[in-house]
C-alpha cells in the first residue's frame, strides 16, 4: 500500500511524548515530514534521530504552546524548514487533579492556557498558510472529559469542552476555504498523562481500579490507537469528515 501522507508536512504539538510521540512515528512512517513541537527538548531530539534512522524526516522545535511568542516561533521555524504546514495536530495538553473548591484562579489560567489557548494560538498561526493554499487539516485532541464529568477534574473537563467547541467553530468558519477540523476524544490512554491521572485521582479517594477500567473501557487504550485515528483524520480517507469528534474509548462514553 502507498503511504497515506506522502509529501505532507505535519506539525504535532506534544509530539515528543505519549500519544503525540506515537503519532510522530506513525505520520513519519506514512511519508510525512514531521515538525515536532514540545517542551521536552531531549525527548524531542531523540525522537527526530529515531525517525531519521528509519529513513523518515523530522524536525524538532522546543516551545511551550501556551505562550504566543513560542508558538509563533515554532510555526515560523517549521515553515522555514519545510516551506509549509499541511496538517496541524494540536495534541499537547496536561491535567490538574484537585477538589473543585481547592482549585485556584492560577490553576484555571494555567490549564486553560496549556489545553485550550494553545490550540487557539497554534490554529491562528497555521491557518493563514492553509487558507492561502486552499486546503489543510486541523486535528485537536479533546477527551471523553469534554462530554462526561469526573470528580477532581472539573478544570480539565472545562478545558476539553472548550477544545470540542473550538474544533466545531474552526470547521464551520473555514470549511469553504478547503480546511477540515476534527477532534479526537480518547478515554484512558497508557501514557504518563493517563497513568498520573489514575494515581492522583486514587490518592484523592476517587478509586480507579483495574476492574473499573475493565468495566468502563475494557482495557487501557494504547498510544498507537490514538495515533491511527489521527492518521485517518489527517488523510484523504476522511475527506468528508469536518467538525466531528471521534470517541476513542471502546464504549466508555456510549455506556454513560
Ligand atoms: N492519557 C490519557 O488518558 C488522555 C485521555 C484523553 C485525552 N488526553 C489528551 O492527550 C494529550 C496528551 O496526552 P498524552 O496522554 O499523550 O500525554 P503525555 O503526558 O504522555 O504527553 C503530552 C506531551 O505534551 C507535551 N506538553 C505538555 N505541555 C506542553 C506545553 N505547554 N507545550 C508543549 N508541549 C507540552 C509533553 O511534554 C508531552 O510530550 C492531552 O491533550 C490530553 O489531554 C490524554
Amino acid at each position: 500500500m502507498s503511504p497515506k501522507l506522502s509529501g505532507k508536512v505535519v506539525l504535532i504539538s506534544g509530539g515528543a511524548g505519549g500519544a503525540g510521540r506515537a503519532a510522530s512515528l506513525r505520520f513519519a512512517a506514512e511519508g510525512a515530514s514531521v515538525g515536532i513541537v514540545d517542551i521536552q527538548r531531549h525527548a524531542g531530539e531523540q525522537l527526530v534521530q529515531e525517525i531519521k534512522d528509519t529513513g523518515g524526516s523530522a524536525f524538532f522545535v522546543e516551545a511551550d504552546v501556551s505562550k504566543a511568542a513560542d508558538v509563533e516561533n515554532a510555526v515560523k521555524q517549521i515553515i522555514d524548514h519545510y516551506e509549509r504546514i499541511d496538517i496541524l495536530f494540536n495534541h499537547a495538553g496536561t491535567l490538574i487533579v484537585k477538589p473543585f473548591l481547592e482549585t485556584t484562579e492560577e490553576d484555571w489560567d494555567r490549564l486553560m492556557d496549556i489545553n485550550a489557548k494553545s490550540m487557539f494560538l497554534m490554529s491562528k498561526a497555521v491557518l493563514p498558510g492553509m487558507i492561502a493554499a486552499g486546503k489543510g487539516v486541523v486535528i485537536n485532541t479533546s477527551s471523553i472529559s469534554a462530554f462526561t464529568a469526573a470528580p477532581m477534574e472539573s478544570l480539565y473537563c472545562v478545558t476539553k469542552g472548550a477544545v470540542a467547541q473550538l474544533t466545531r467553530a474552526i470547521a464551520v468558519e473555514f470549511r469553504d476555504a478547503g480546511i477540515r477540523c476534527n477532534a479526537i476524544a480518547p478515554g484512558f490512554i497508557r501514557t504518563p498523562h493517563g497513568l498520573r491521572e489514575i494515581k492522583e485521582c486514587s490518592a484523592l479517594g476517587v478509586e480507579f481500579t483495574e476492574a473499573d477500567m475493565a468495566k468502563s473501557q475494557g482495557r487501557f487504550c494504547e498510544p498507537e490507537e490514538v495515533a491511527s485515528v489521527a492518521l485517518f483524520l489527517a488523510s484523504d480517507d476522511a475527506s468528508f469528515i469536518n467538525g466531528a469528534s471521534i470517541d476513542v474509548d471502546n464504549t466508555c462514553t456510549a455506556a454513560t
